[in-house]
């Protein structure tokens, strides 16, 4: 396993070596599905947003799924628009962290009143989802992505979605945890491959980890976005 990002281990040139084997590492996952190359600057929102697009047209219709990590549920509005899911968890905790690590992150840092902020954010999703929460159709799980993985039955999602905590230790937890959540043959995808934010390169780093380990093959990459099949 590798060392996380950031951490007190190694000499400056192995640090070097061992960025620009990450580097070779992306390029080589990235020109097998002609994706775009890892470490380029952030699509633009515009990009982004036909990234997903094509993801969803990928996906499977009227499936059961999970978005991992939902925020206001802007995604949440286009994968019910897209694909209407015979049912949909939301899972967020809609927490509020103040340690130093995710001081940059959209729900941390010590912005004042942040933790009324992200409830009011909570609150406007139960409100946003109202109708399909009272159908059944939506299912509010508000709680860390490990709790509802250990919650929801083993292989009985078509698809997840990981977009949540973005720190290396808990997306290669997220993508393990989701995979034994998710059917034979069901799909596992997720957001901001190849992008560097303040959680350094750790979605890259699990990515390329979770690939490695042969759980399912190779993914396809659109833009930053990267989608898995896993194995039937
Ligand atoms: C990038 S935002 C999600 C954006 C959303 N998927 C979209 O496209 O609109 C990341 C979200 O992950 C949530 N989050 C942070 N840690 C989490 C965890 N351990 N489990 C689940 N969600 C988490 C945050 O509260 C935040 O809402």
């Amino acid at each position: 396993m590798e060392q996380p990002q950031g951490s007190a281990g190694g000499s400056r040139p192995a640090r070097s070596l061992a960025r620009r084997l990450r580097t070779r590492a992306r390029a080589r996952l990235t020109g097998l599905r002609g994706g775009a190359p890892a470490g380029v600057s952030a699509p633009s929102p515009v990009n982004r947003r036909h990234a997903r697009d094509e993801l969803l047209g990928r996906l499977p219709k009227g499936g059961v799924c999970a978005e991992v990590g939902t925020w206001k549920g802007d995604f949440s509005a286009r994968i019910l628009e897209l694909l209407e899911p015979r049912l949909l968890y939301l899972i967020d905790p809609w927490e509020y962290r103040g340690e130093s690590e995710y001081e940059h992150s959209m729900y941390g840092g010590h912005k004042p009143d942040g933790a009324r902020a992200i409830e009011a954010i909570h609150q406007s999703v139960v409100d946003r989802f109202s109708t399909q929460i009272e159908s059944g159709q939506v299912v509010v799980m508000r709680m860390r992505s490990d709790q509802a993985a250990a919650q929801l039955p083993n292989e009985s999602l078509d698809w997840a979605y990981i977009d949540a905590d973005h720190t290396y230790e808990s997306v290669i937890a997220d993508l393990r945890n989701f995979h034994g959540v998710v059917k034979p043959g069901g799909m596992l995808a997720g957001d901001d491959f190849g992008e560097a934010g303040w959680w350094e390169n750790g979605v890259t780093r699990a990515v390329e980890e979770f690939t490695a380990s042969g759980l399912c093959g190779a993914p396809t990459m659109m833009g930053s976005q990267f989608l898995f099949t896993k194995h039937g």
